[in-house]
C-alpha cells in the first residue's frame, strides 16, 4: 500500500495555514525546540551560503537564514504555506535576500541541477510526511548539495513524542492502535484509521540506516528538547533571570546531543555532510 499521500499533505497546510506560524508559540517547551532548533543554523550556516529551504512553511527560520545570505531560496509543498512566508518577508523587510519562493515536493528537486547549494535546511519534519518516499527525497537532497555540503533537517520522532503525549494517547487511543502506531512508527489511516495528520515518526537506529544508506556522514545528532519536556511551569520561572535561563538553555543543548537523550524530544535533529 502507497502510505504517501502528496495531495493529503498539500491540502492538510493549506487548511492550516496561519496555525503553522503559532506553532512554535504554543508554550515555553515549544520555544526551547525552537531555541535548540536555532542553535544548531546558528553552528552550522556561514555567511553567503548558497542555501535551499525545503518545507519552509511560514518562514519562521526563512527569516534567520535572510541574516546569512542572499542567495537562499525557499520552497514548500504547500502555496498557502509559501505565500504566507512571502508576506512574512515583505513585512520584515527581507524580500530582497530571498532569490525565489518556489513549489517544490522534497522528493523532486529536479528543478535544481547537481551540486548547487552549499547548505539545505529542512527543518520541522517534512521528511516524516513522504513515508516510503524517504530515501527518494534524502538522494535528491545530497544530489543538489554540493560535495562538502550540509543538510540540517528535523523528524518527528516516536518515542520523544510518546513521551510527550503519553496521557492523551493512553487516555484516548486503544491499546491495539497504539501498539500499531508504535510498531510502525504512522500516524496513518492503515494504522489508526482517525488519523487526519499523516506522519511518519522516527526513531533513532531507522534514521541512522537511512542517513547511511543514502552515503551522508553524521555531524551532529541532537534531541529537539530533553530537560525541558514536562516542565513548563518550572521554565516560564527560570525565564524570569536571564542568567539562569542562558545557563538552563546551555545545559538542554547538551543533554539534547548526549547519546542517552537523543530520544529524548518530539523531533530528532540532524546535521549530515555530503562528502562526494
Ligand atoms: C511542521 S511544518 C514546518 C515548517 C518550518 N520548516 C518550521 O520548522 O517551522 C512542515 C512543512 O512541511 C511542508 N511539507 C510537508 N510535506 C512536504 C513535502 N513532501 N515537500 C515539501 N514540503 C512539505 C508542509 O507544507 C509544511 O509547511
Amino acid at each position: 500500500m502507497k502510505l504517501y499521500d502528496q495531495q493529503h499533505i498539500q491540502a492538510f497546510y493549506n487548511e492550516y495555514a496561519e496555525q503553522e506560524s503559532l506553532r512554535w508559540d504554543k508554550s515555553i517547551v515549544e520555544q526551547v525546540k525552537q531555541a535548540v532548533h536555532l542553535h544548531h543554523l546558528h553552528q552550522n550556516i556561514e555567511p553567503g551560503d548558497t542555501i535551499l529551504e525545503l518545507g519552509a512553511g511560514t518562514g519562521i527560520f526563512t527569516q534567520v537564514l535572510a541574516t546569512y545570505t542572499a542567495d537562499l531560496t525557499v520552497t514548500d509543498l504547500s502555496p498557502v504555506q509559501l505565500k504566507l512566508n512571502k508576506e512574512r518577508a515583505v513585512q520584515e523587510n527581507y524580500m530582497s535576500k530571498v532569490k525565489d519562493w518556489q513549489i517544490t515536493d522534497i522528493c523532486d528537486l529536479s528543478t535544481w541541477a547537481d551540486n548547487t547549494f552549499d547548505k539545505i535546511v529542512c527543518y520541522g519534519g517534512p521528511l516524516s510526511y513522504v513515508f516510503e518516499q524517504k530515501i527518494v527525497a534524502l538522494q535528491e537532497m545530497k544530489r543538489v548539495l554540493k560535495p562538502g555540503g550540509l543538510l540540517l533537517f528535523s523528524v518527528m520522532n516516536l518515542w520523544g513524542t510518546a513521551r510527550e503525549y503519553l496521557t492523551k494517547i493512553m487516555m484516548s487511543v486503544s491499546p491495539t492502535d497504539n501498539e500499531k502506531i508504535i510498531q510502525t512508527g504512522n500516524l496513518h489511516p492503515s494504522s489508526f484509521t482517525p488519523s487526519e495528520h499523516h506522519c511518519h515518526m522516527f526513531r533513532l537506529d531507522e534514521l541512522q540506516q537511512d542517513i547511511d544508506a543514502v552515503g551522508f556522514e553524521v555531524i551532529t545528532f541532537s534531541a529537539s528538547n530533553c530537560l525541558s519536556a514536562l516542565r513548563a511551569d518550572d521554565l516560564l520561572e527560570l525565564k524570569k533571570d536571564e542568567l539562569e535561563w542562558t545557563y538552563f538553555m546551555d545545559l538542554e543543548i547538551r543533554a539534547c546531543q548526549s547519546a542517552g537523550m537523543l530520544e529524548s524530544g518530539t523531533h530528532l535533529i540532524a546535521v549530515v555532510k555530503k562528502n562526494s
